[in-house]
């Protein structure tokens, strides 16, 4: 699991951190002309996308050192969930790698890629409120003696992960309220084109004015896709890509609801996280946006 489900988000303020650390010096150049092109360890971190100078889908990798040598910011978080109690991280802002790695000026999303294919998406509105950052070191450490995942399964959080030094929701969709979108176990960045990513989901324009559709929209942007992929976009953990939802959300809308809602209500071994907070108008809108990919488009003709 990426992230945690308690909503934590009665955030002490992290000790010692009142404001970002601004100005800062800025990110050296060269970091991606020391990127390798193949993995040489298991703390390299695959880069990919649209990397500066090189052909779009291009992959890197860089040294966990030459991400130590850059600017690093450090603060002490207490209100992430992957942490059992106040810890202090330090690390690289993604607004930081953003200008070092990224193609300019189109290339404004960050995607993080678990090693089990969890995707987290950093749009610029969230980075640029939320300033996430790449974490490096948990207490003064490097990945290897980082502690196990907070909900006790003994697995590895490392080689990356993502974190912010307090994170205090920037939007509410309906019931969907903005989520601190906080991996572990990154190991590839990606910089994108927003609007290039977002088209693999985007509704069709015949629901341009069509609330319930945009709303559902805009909440699966930052759920669903973490985890459910359409083509080569968004998670691929729940191995039901984007259609299948939809033809869920149209053949059996009732299943489709309840299953966001409380999967296992639905599944018993379901492994997808409960929506509990939603109430039935963001379920609707969600189930509106979903039925968009099958609705027939009569009014097109
Ligand atoms: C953290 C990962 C994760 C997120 C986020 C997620 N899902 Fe899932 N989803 C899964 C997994 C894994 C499955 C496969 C079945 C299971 O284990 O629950 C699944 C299955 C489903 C199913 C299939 C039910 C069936 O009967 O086959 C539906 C419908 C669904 N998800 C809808 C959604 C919607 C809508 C969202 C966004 C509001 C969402 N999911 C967000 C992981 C996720």
């Amino acid at each position: 699991m990426r992230f945690g489900l308690s909503s934590a988000l009665c955030a002490t303020l992290a000790v010692g951190v009142s404001a970002l650390p601004f100005p800062r010096p800025a990110a050296p150049s060269g970091l991606l002309e020391r990127a390798g092109n193949s993995r040489t360890t298991v703390t390299d971190l695959e880069i990919g996308g649209d990397l500066r100078g090189l052909s779009p889908g291009s992959t890197r990798y860089l040294r966990r050192e030459d991400l130590l040598a850059l600017p690093q910011v450090t603060y002490t978080v207490s209100d992430d969930s992957n942490f059992t109690g106040p810890t202090e991280i330090s690390g690289v802002l993604l607004e930081d790698l953003l200008p070092a790695l990224a193609k300019a000026p189109d290339t404004d999303m960050v995607v993080a890629v678990c090693d089990d294919q969890y995707h987290a998406h950093y749009p610029h509105s969230y980075v640029s409120v939320h300033h996430p950052l790449l974490v490096l070191k948990i207490n003064g450490q490097t990945s290897e003696r980082w502690p196990k995942d907070a909900e006790g399964l003994g697995l590895d959080i490392g080689p990356y992960l993502i974190s912010h030094a307090e994170f205090k929701p920037a939007f509410k969709m309906l019931s969907h309220e903005d989520q601190a979108q906080i991996p572990w176990g990154v190991i590839r960045l990606e910089f994108r084109n927003e609007a290039a990513l977002l088209e693999a989901i985007a509704p069709s324009p015949r629901f341009a004015n069509d609330t319930a559709v945009q709303n559902g929209y805009r909440i699966a942007q930052q759920n669903c896709l973490r985890c459910h992929n359409s083509g080569p976009e968004g998670g691929l953990q729940a191995h039901h890509p984007w259609l299948v939802l939809a033809a869920w959300a149209t053949a059996s809308p009732e299943h489709f609801a309840k299953y966001v809602r409380f999967p296992k209500a639905e599944n018993p071994n379901a492994q997808m996280h409960p929506n509990p907070a939603y109430d039935d108008a963001t379920l609707r809108a969600l189930t509106a946006y979903f039925q968009s990919f099958l609705s027939p488009s009569q009014e097109q003709r």
